[in-house]
């Protein structure tokens, strides 16, 4: 059996690897829907990477695409060829083979564009409930059935003629993208685009030849491949990408989705990209969790592997390349995907046929970043910027070794500067110990994991249970003094000294005695972890209830479609944890809860406790006052500047430690 490492030839080209970047939206076109250096950065990095093949994202083939017009890439025009010449050089300097992933958003883009205000007219294979084909808008945005009732959309029925112009439309894109340097083309017809739309039964109920048997929906997608091959000549391969188990009661199924790989099989594709979920009904088999299994889904491309003989790629939180290479070497799937963690660290395909493991970063699937550039590096992926060494090299104290102060001290030690860190407590890491202690979480150690060998291999002194006072930093003479201290969780003044009520951390860690029946306050901003506090609760056995203060949406920063948060409310949802939205907390007594319900009545419920996930407070102005005159310049750092969350704490770090001259 072939090795990750080993070259594989699709249609008569070789690939000089397996391991692939597959299409991801990076949202950086420019208004033309043209590539920017932004987008040149996101592709180049990867291929100097050592990537093999690389897919660059969905790309729209209207000439006058309707919407996003700043983020959507654009293969309509002639005009556009030029920008993505540059990056289809760019990309082959490195040796890998690059694809453009054709695609129409077919209802995904309608849901955007409602959600963003814009107005664009929803079109698919049927005009059926448009309500139920984006189902999982009801449960991410809870107005989305008002936003309907408001558009008064309902979804088009194409016509034969406008599927006709469509397929000429992608044939033409196709041809444009050869023209560009592009090496092979993918159909995306996975996610619910327009064509994964016409091979779904709940979304095409025609009855022409575009409809009815699993054939007959599989038309609009043959007729496109034909038009594509006709338009780019024998030699491009023509990957087509599909959602082979979309994840729905309703969706399309392994079994029939076997057939329609045959059918693609015998139409000429060759090469099928098998993935799986549906964007706007079950995105968390395409934004996935970190709450899944690593490679949970490679059994869908092992199926299809089964009964086709061309090459199948698999994806689907792969994030270990050993475990890219095990798939290969098991026969699973020709070609592996790694996207995420190619966004997290570019270089792990290098790194990894180097032998040089430790090096590697692990994506942590938090999908708190991605689409742009990772959490772990605001100045990767689109914003790559070189690291240059500082001309004015300073001595630097950093108090707190949460991932703020370690990173702050990971970068200035590789400009050059003399950095050390001092910690209060016996660990680092600052509270991210903590958040993965939450359910399905642990993997969130991987940031302080990858920290922590950095800060090693560059010698970085850290000082734990060291908590210095003015003096003792006087001393050290530092010419900048980091306060990279964090937060800590609080309780209403009202609550204080109550046994029965505990902060979030408390509860999490268990360091105080924790009742069967537990109410949870606050489930808003995923970083202080409320919804997840209270699913890991109930998943170790404790009874729940969740009270809401004003802000009512669950999980709010992340109200963007990501898998994350539907699967959050679907937990809740379909465990039937009660919530309580719009509540004021009154008290806690020895009983249970009080507190004041929507409509200001009060009600009680009884609970042994109370746990409290509110806002955490930084001690940061109070520090900065007392260690006024120390060192020249006072810095803070991450939360202790502001509560936020990882994002931020890494990126306040570079951007400070980057500034410095
Ligand atoms: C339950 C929970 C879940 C969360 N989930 C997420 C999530 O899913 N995604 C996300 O992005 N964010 C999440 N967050 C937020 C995220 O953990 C923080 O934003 C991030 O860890 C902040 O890092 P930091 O280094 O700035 O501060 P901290 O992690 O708080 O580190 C501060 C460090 O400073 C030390 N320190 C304090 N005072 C001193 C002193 N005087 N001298 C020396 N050392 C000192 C502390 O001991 C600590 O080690 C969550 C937070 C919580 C509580
Ligand atoms: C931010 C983001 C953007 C994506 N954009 C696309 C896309 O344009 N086309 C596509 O077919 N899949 C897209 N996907 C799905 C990925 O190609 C891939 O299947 C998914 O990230 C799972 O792989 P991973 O776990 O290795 O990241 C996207 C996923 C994410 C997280």
């Amino acid at each position: 059996m072939p090795k990750l490492s080993d070259p594989i030839t699709i249609r008569g080209m070789e690939f000089k690897n397996r391991l692939a970047f597959p299409p991801m939206l990076s949202m950086s076109s420019d208004a033309d829907g043209c590539p920017t250096e932004k987008t040149l950065n996101v592709y180049e990095t990867k291929a100097r990477g050592g990537a093999g093949l690389i897919t660059y994202e969905a790309v729209s083939v209207e000439p006058d695409i309707f919407m996003e017009r700043n983020v959507t890439a654009n293969i309509g025009k002639d005009d556009n060829i030029p920008a993505y010449k540059k990056v289809t050089d760019a990309v082959h300097k490195y040796g890998a083979k690059f694809g453009m992933q054709l695609a129409d958003g077919g209802l995904i883009g309608f849901v955007l564009a409602s959600l963003f205000g814009a107005k664009i007219e929803p079109r698919g294979p049927s005009s059926v409930d448009l309500l139920h084909l984006t189902s999982a808008y009801e449960t991410m945005v809870a107005s989305w059935p008002d936003v309907l009732k408001q558009t008064g959309a309902i979804c088009k029925e194409m016509s034969i003629q406008d599927i006709i112009e469509l397929e000429d439309l992608f044939a033409a894109g196709a041809k444009r993208a050869i023209q560009a340097g592009f090496d092979y083309i993918e159909i995306h017809s996975a996610h619910a685009t327009l064509h994964s739309a016409f091979m779904a039964p709940y979304a095409n109920v025609r009855t022409d030849k575009y409809g009815g048997s699993t054939e007959k929906r599989c038309t609009f997608l043959l007729e496109t491949m034909q038009k594509i091959r006709e338009a780019i000549g024998e030699k491009p391969p023509i990957f087509v990408r599909l959602s082979i188990d979309e994840l729905l009661p309703d969706g399309l199924k392994l079994e029939e989705s076997k057939k329609i790989a045959k059918i693609i099989e015998n139409a000429g594709v060759d090469c099928i990209d098998v993935s799986q979920g549906n964007m706007i009904r079950s995105p968390y088999g395409i934004q996935i969790p970190t709450y899944f299994d690593h490679g949970a889904f490679i059994h869908f491309a092992e199926e299809i592997k089964k009964i086709v003989n061309v090459p199948v790629i698999g994806v689907g939180r792969i994030v270990d390349p050993k475990m890219a290479d095990q798939f290969i070497q098991e026969g699973k799937a020709d070609i592996i995907h790694l996207g995420r963690q190619l966004i997290c660290d570019a270089d792990t395909p290098l790194k990894y046929f180097n032998g040089q493991l430790d090096e590697i970063k692990y994506c942590m699937g938090c999908l708190q970043g991605c689409a742009g550039t990772c959490v772990y590096d605001a100045y990767s992926g689109q914003n790559y910027t070189e690291l240059t060494p500082s001309s004015d090299l300073k001595k630097i104290v950093v108090l707190g070794a949460g991932i703020a102060g370690m990173e702050t001290a990971r970068v200035a030690k590789l400009r050059g500067h003399d950095v050390e860190i001092f910690e209060k407590s016996d660990k680092v890491g600052g509270l991210i110990p903590l958040v993965a202690m939450e359910y399905k979480k642990e993997e969130f150690m991987n940031i302080v994991n990858y920290l922590t060998f950095q800060l090693k291999k560059l010698e970085v002194p850290i000082h734990l249970n060291k908590e210095l006072t003015r003096e003792e930093i006087s001393e050290l003479k530092p010419d900048i003094l980091v306060l990279a201290t964090g937060t800590e969780a609080t309780i209403p003044t009202n609550l204080e000294g109550k046994p029965n009520v505990l902060t979030q951390d408390e509860a999490i860690l268990k360091s105080k005695p924790i009742g069967k029946n537990v109410v949870v306050w606050g489930l808003g901003a995923y970083w202080k972890g409320g919804p997840e506090t209270a699913i890991t609760l109930a998943e170790q056995g404790y009874n729940v209830k969740a009270l809401m203060g004003s802000n009512t949406t669950i999980a709010t920063e992340m109200l963007i479609a990501t898998g994350r948060r539907l699967w959050i409310l679907e937990y809740l949802r379909d465990k039937k944890l009660p919530i309580y939205t719009r509540a004021k907390l009154l008290d806690v007594t020895e009983k249970g809860v009080k507190f004041l319900d929507e409509n200001k009545n009060e009600q009680f419920i009884e609970a042994d406790t109370l746990v409290y996930c509110g806002s955490r407070i930084t001690k940061a102005k109070k520090l900065k006052k007392h260690f006024e005159g120390v060192a020249p310049l006072i810095q803070l750092i991450g939360d202790c500047k502001r509560p936020r969350n990882i994002a931020e704490a890494m990126k306040d770090a570079q951007t400070f430690v980057r500034k410095l001259k």
